[in-house]
């Protein structure tokens, strides 16, 4: 069968992100007709873009999905829409006014637009974070999104409930998938909202003692980006509408344990320090039941961590070796 990918149009906000980049890579696979990016560069970056942004599919818009007219620019003549761009959430409790606007504002815009230009198919990345701390370990999509309490949070899941309302309303058809823990090469490494896998690779490079907040046991179950953009392809190709989905491995990872693994795979016999926790972490388990994915989407993640945390480490690295060479 056909792929759908092949000569589509297709739109992705925030496509110079860290995920979206891995997604339009893997687009570009199945022979698109066009795809088109926009992104502010808020976080994203050309560097992310660097293998596919002199590949005359693909057309980069710089903006800000804020911007109504750029975006049914963008809209205007696409297929399908992957909708990817925004804060991050300790960028949405710094500025709720900007993740609102951004979050809320921009998703309804373009929301409105998908249902005029007759996209076919919305693929909107939503957040485990909707769950808060979970019901259920494993948690399956059905658990409720009482206990989220992060604004982020909620955003994610008003985009959600905004795409359901639209089908009901409408007949856009849209899938949500719900990320836990991505990581990989091209996650932030200099933002504000550096990510402690970061921080644990320089104290590697550097000798320096990798710090763990608390006593260590606070767990994710971490995905690797090649595997969420996977799950965007076969969320866009399936049949499936009006469904979340959890997208994360099933496995429970401790930070503790995450931290020996880093340090494993890069044969370092470094030893944690513990400091007393600087926040209160209101979500302690992520764990993820991925049977829907599996079963509706034909999802399965195919990186172990120990492999993801290889690719992750040597690209790091490499980009730091690059950096010190300029
Ligand atoms: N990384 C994770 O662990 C994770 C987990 C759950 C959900 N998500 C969601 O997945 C999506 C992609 O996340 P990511 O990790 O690639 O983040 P990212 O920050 O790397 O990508 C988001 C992109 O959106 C762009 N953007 C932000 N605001 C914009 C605006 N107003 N106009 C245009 N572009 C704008 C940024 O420049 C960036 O390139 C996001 O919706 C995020 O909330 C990510």
């Amino acid at each position: 069968m056909q792929s759908k990918i092949t000569g589509s149009r297709i739109l992705i906000t925030g496509g110079a992100g860290f995920i979206g980049s891995y997604v339009v890579e893997q687009l570009l696979k199945q022979s698109p007709e066009k795809i088109i990016i926009i992104d502010n560069f808020m976080r994203g970056s050309k560097e992310n873009m660097r293998s596919f942004i002199d590949n005359p599919v693909v057309e980069f818009r710089l903006g800000d999905i804020r911007d109504l007219a750029l975006l049914e620019d963008c809209v205007k003549g696409c297929d399908y829409v992957f909708h990817m761009a925004a804060l991050r959430i300790n960028a949405c409790a710094a500025d709720p006014q900007e993740g609102f606007d951004v979050m809320m504002g921009a998703t309804f815009q373009l929301a409105q637009l998908c249902v005029k230009h007759k996209i076919k198919k919305v693929i909107y990345s939503s957040s485990a974070s909707v769950y808060g701390l979970a019901q259920h370990f494993p948690t399956p999509e059905t658990d409720n999104p009482y206990n989220n309490q992060t604004f982020y949070g909620a955003a994610k899941m008003w985009g959600e409930q905004l795409f359901r309302s639209f089908k009901f309303m409408y007949g856009l058809d849209y899938v949500a998938l719900r990320y836990f823990n991505v990581y990989g090469p091209r996650m932030d490494t200099d933002g504000k909202y550096t990510e402690v896998m970061i921080k644990w690779l320089d104290c590697v490079r550097n000798g320096g003692e990798p710090l763990i907040y608390g006593d260590g046991s606070d767990s994710m179950d971490f995905v690797y980006v090649e595997d969420v953009a996977r799950a965007n392809i076969a969320a866009m190709e399936a049949d499936a509408t009006d469904e979340a989905f959890n997208v994360g491995c099933n496995r429970e990872t401790s930070l503790k344990e995450l931290l020996e693994a880093l340090l494993s795979v890069n044969n370092s016999s470094l030893q944690p320090a513990f400091r007393p926790a600087n926040s209160v972490n209101p979500v302690s388990r992520r764990l993820a039941d991925i049977t829907k994915a599996e079963r509706m989407l034909g999802f399965t993640p195919s990186v172990s961590l120990e492999d993801g945390l290889i690719k992750l480490s040597s690209w790091y690295f490499e980009l730091q070796k690059a950096k010190t060479a300029q």
